[in-house]
C-alpha cells in the first residue's frame, strides 16, 4: 500500500480554479465537438490533459526568468543552458529549439528517406507523425512484459530486443537511419526502460552501424526508476544514472516541457559533428539563430535550471510516489489500470472498463468525456482515437493494443487532494459505466486527429449526468 506522498516544497503563488455547473459542462463538451482538446482551459477544473508545459516552476526558475538576456545571439543564458545539457546528457553539440516536436521534425528531416523504418520502444503521437510526414514507417517494438497484467517486472517500457534485431535483419540496416528509444515509455504507461536494454540497444546499433538516439522527455523519472529497481544502481546518484544513460546514446531529443520543469523548450544534443551541422542549417531555417532557437532567453534559463532541478531525489521520490498514491486511489474506485505506474501519469484501461464499446466506437474517449461532464476533470484518450484510423502513407488501418485514458499529472502543482477528488469522480463512473457509449468521427485532419477532430455520441446514448 503506497503511503501519501508528501510535497517537499511550499506553495508560494496561487492560481484560482472553478468547477463550472453541470449545465455548463454539458454544453461546453457538445460545443467543443465531444473533443477534450477543445474546451477552453478557464472552464476546465483539474486539467489532467497533459504533464506538458504544465508545472509549476520554482522560486530559482522564476529570479533565473529575471536573468535573461534577450539578445539575438550569444546571449549569456545560452551559455548556461548549453552547459548544463553537454553535462547531463554527455554530448558535444546542442541545438535549442522551441518544443520537441521540431527536435523531432528536425531531426528526421535530416536523416530519413521515404520508406526508412524507424523502431521505437512505442512512438509517442508526434514522433510518429513526424516519421510518417517523412515518409518513413514507424514501428513500435515494446517488450513482451507490457502485455503480461501479472507481471510486476519494473521496466515494462523497455524496446524488445529480439524484435529489433529482426527488424534490421529483415529490412536492412542501410533502411534503418535511427533507432528511438523513449524514456520513459509515454504512450504504454510512462513505464520506464532499464539501462541493461539502453547497453542491449547501443549494442545491436553498434553491430550494424545505426544511430542511436533518446526521446528524453522524461529522462529523470527513467533514472529514479532505475536507482529503484535496478540492481547496481541503489547507491549511484540519479544525475549520474541519467548522465550514463545518455552517454549509451549518439543523440537527444527532447521535450523541455516535461523533465525540463519549464512551459516550454527542446532541444537536439547529438555527438557527430557533421550531423551537428546538417541540424543546424535547418533549424536557422525555421527555428532561429543557433544559440536561441525559437526560445526567449529567459526561458533558456528557466530550462538550465529545471534540467538540474529535476535530478532532486526528493523531488522525484515524491513525483513517483504521488503517481503511485494517485494510482492506488483509482484502482480503489474500481479503475483498471496499467500496472506498475509509471512516473508522470496513471493510465485506465477504459478497453476493460467498458467491454459495450468496440474500440472503432473509442471507450477511452467515452470515458474522457465522462470525466468533463461529471466533475469538469480533463484527461485523454490514448487509444483508436489517438493512434488508430489510416496510416497515410500505407494505407493500411492502424489499431493499438490498448484503449487507455491517460490522467497526466502535471509537476508540483494539484495536491493530492485534488487527486482524491478526481479518483471519486473515476468512482462514479465506474458505478454508471454500462451507460456510457460510443463516439463517431465527424470531422477529421489527416494527420493527429485527436486534437481538432470532432465528434457525436453514438444514437441511443442515454449517459444522462445523474443532478449535482
Ligand atoms: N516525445 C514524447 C515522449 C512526448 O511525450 C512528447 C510530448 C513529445 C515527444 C513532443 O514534445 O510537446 O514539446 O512537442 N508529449 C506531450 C504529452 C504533449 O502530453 O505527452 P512537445
Amino acid at each position: 500500500m503506497s503511503k501519501k506522498p508528501i510535497e517537499p516544497f511550499r506553495i508560494k503563488v496561487t492560481e484560482p480554479i472553478s468547477l463550472p455547473s453541470e449545465e455548463e459542462r454539458l454544453a461546453k463538451i457538445e460545443e467543443a465537438g465531444y473533443n477534450i482538446f477543445r474546451v477552453k482551459a478557464e472552464d476546465i477544473f483539474i486539467d489532467l490533459l497533459t504533464d506538458s508545459g504544465t508545472g509549476a516552476m520554482s522560486q530559482h526558475q522564476w529570479a533565473g526568468m529575471m536573468l535573461g538576456d534577450e539578445s539575438y545571439a550569444c546571449g549569456r543564458n545560452w551559455y548556461h543552458f548549453e552547459a548544463t545539457i553537454k553535462n547531463i546528457f554527455q554530448k558535444r553539440f546542442v541545438l535549442p529549439c522551441h518544443q520537441g516536436r521540431v527536435a523531432e521534425n528536425i531531426l528526421f528531416s535530416t536523416i530519413l528517406k521515404p520508406g526508412d523504418f524507424v523502431p521505437n520502444n512505442t512512438h509517442f503521437d508526434t514522433t510518429r507523425a513526424n516519421t510518417m510526414h517523412k515518409g518513413g514507417v514507424a514501428v513500435d517494438l515494446p517488450c513482451p512484459e507490457l502485455d503480461d497484467e501479472t507481471s510486476d517486472f519494473p521496466f515494462k517500457g523497455n524496446i524488445d530486443t529480439e524484435a529489433l534485431s529482426a527488424l534490421i535483419k529483415k529490412v536492412g540496416p542501410e533502411r534503418v537511419p535511427v533507432v528511438v528509444m523513449t524514456v520513459t515509455n509515454n504512450s504504454v504507461g510512462g513505464l520506464p526502460v532499464s539501462m541493461a536494454n539502453i547497453k542491449e540497444v547501443r549494442q545491436i546499433c553498434d553491430q550494424h552501424n545505426i544511430r542511436f538516439f533518446f526521446d528524453a522527455a522524461r529522462f529523470g523519472e527513467n533514472a529514479y526508476f532505475i536507482k529503484k529497481h535496478e540492481s547496481g544502481f541503489e547507491d549511484r546518484t540519479v544525475k549520474s544514472i541519467a548522465q550514463e544513460m545518455c552517454a549509451y546514446a549518439d543523440g537527444v531529443m527532447m521535450s523541455a516541457k516535461k523533465d525540463g520543469l519549464a512551459n516550454m523548450g527542446g532541444f537536439l544534443a547529438v555527438n557527430d559533428e557533421d550531423l551537428a551541422g546538417q541540424l543546424k542549417e535547418l533549424l536557422i531555417l525555421i527555428e532561429g539563430f543557433p544559440t536561441y532557437g525559437g526560445l526567449n532567453g529567459r526561458d533558456l534559463e528557466a530550462i538550465s535550471i529545471g534540467l538540474q532541478e529535476v535530478l532532486n531525489e526528493d523531488y522525484l521520490a515524491y513525483r513517483t510516489g504521488q503517481i503511485e498514491y494517485f494510482g492506488m486511489l483509482l484502482q480503489q474506485a474500481g479503475c483498471p489500470i496499467v500496472s506498475p505506474t509509471g512516473g508522470h501519469a496513471v493510465f485506465i484501461d477504459a478497453g476493460k472498463l467498458l467491454p459495450q464499446i468496440e474500440p472503432a466506437h473509442f471507450p477511452g474517449q467515452s470515458m474522457t468525456v465522462e470525466f468533463y461532464r461529471r466533475g469538469g476533470v480533463r484527461v485523454v484518450e490514448i487509444g483508436s482515437l489517438m493512434f488508430g484510423g489510416e496510416d497515410p502513407n500505407t494505407g493500411e488501418i492502424l489499431s493499438p493494443k490498448k484503449e487507455l485514458v491517460r490522467l497526466a499529472v502535471p509537476r508540483r502543482m494539484y495536491t493530492n487532494t485534488q487527486l482524491e477528488y478526481v479518483a471519486e469522480i473515476a468512482g462514479e463512473i465506474v458505478k454508471d459505466r454500462e451507460k456510457l457509449r460510443g463516439y463517431k468521427i465527424t470531422q477529421e485532419p489527416q494527420f493527429l486527429r485527436h486534437f481538432t477532430c470532432t465528434m457525436k455520441e453514438m444514437v441511443g446514448n442515454p449517459a444522462k449526468v445523474p443532478s449535482d
